[in-house]
């Protein structure tokens, strides 16, 4: 016997082309998420001296947050009949959040992650402005990572003030 198809809304025959798109758009995001767990475990162990301390304790609990950020893309990836990609996939972007010259340069790290933040932002608005009124699942998923990654990245800039109070509001 053939598994029943849905007839309507995002796993629908017909939605096979808007699908794809999403599930390209999701890999993206999940590989962004894989990325900046990599970056900010880096960036939550080199920093040296007194300033580092806060920025390491928000970089270790943001971790388990971006890693729970890409199950749940992985996961929705394949709700909508996709596959998750293997590791040989993957490209590294984030040059930004490369070890500084000096391990005390922790303005350098705060830098770094208000720009993977920024991006992450970016990008979760393309999905859930692609996916308003067609995949409400995903669209509602989204919404509530992107309200995390908005968190992290104003607590950054928080921490951007006090660092670097001449460039910041
Ligand atoms: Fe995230
Ligand atoms: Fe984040």
């Amino acid at each position: 016997m053939a598994v029943r198809n849905a007839s309507q809304g995002i796993l629908a025959d017909d939605k096979t082309e808007q699908r794809e798109q999403i599930i390209e758009m999701l890999t993206k995001a999940y590989w962004m998420e894989i990325e900046t767990v990599m970056s900010y475990i880096t960036n939550s162990v080199n920093p040296d001296g007194i300033r580092a301390r806060e920025i390491i304790e928000s970089l270790q609990q943001d971790i388990q947050e971006e890693l729970g950020h890409a199950q749940q893309f992985a996961a929705r990836i394949k709700e909508l009949y996709g596959v998750v990609p293997g590791s040989l996939e993957f490209n590294a972007e984030q040059s930004y959040l490369q070890p500084p010259e000096h391990q005390t340069d922790i303005t350098h790290v705060v830098r770094g992650v208000i720009e993977a933040e920024s991006g992450a932002i970016e990008h979760y608005n393309r999905i859930i402005e692609f996916t308003d009124g067609l995949d409400p699942v995903t669209n509602d998923m989204v919404i509530a990572i992107l309200h995390d990654e908005e968190g992290h990245r104003r607590l950054f800039e928080g921490f951007l003030r006090e660092l670097a109070p001449d460039e910041t509001r």
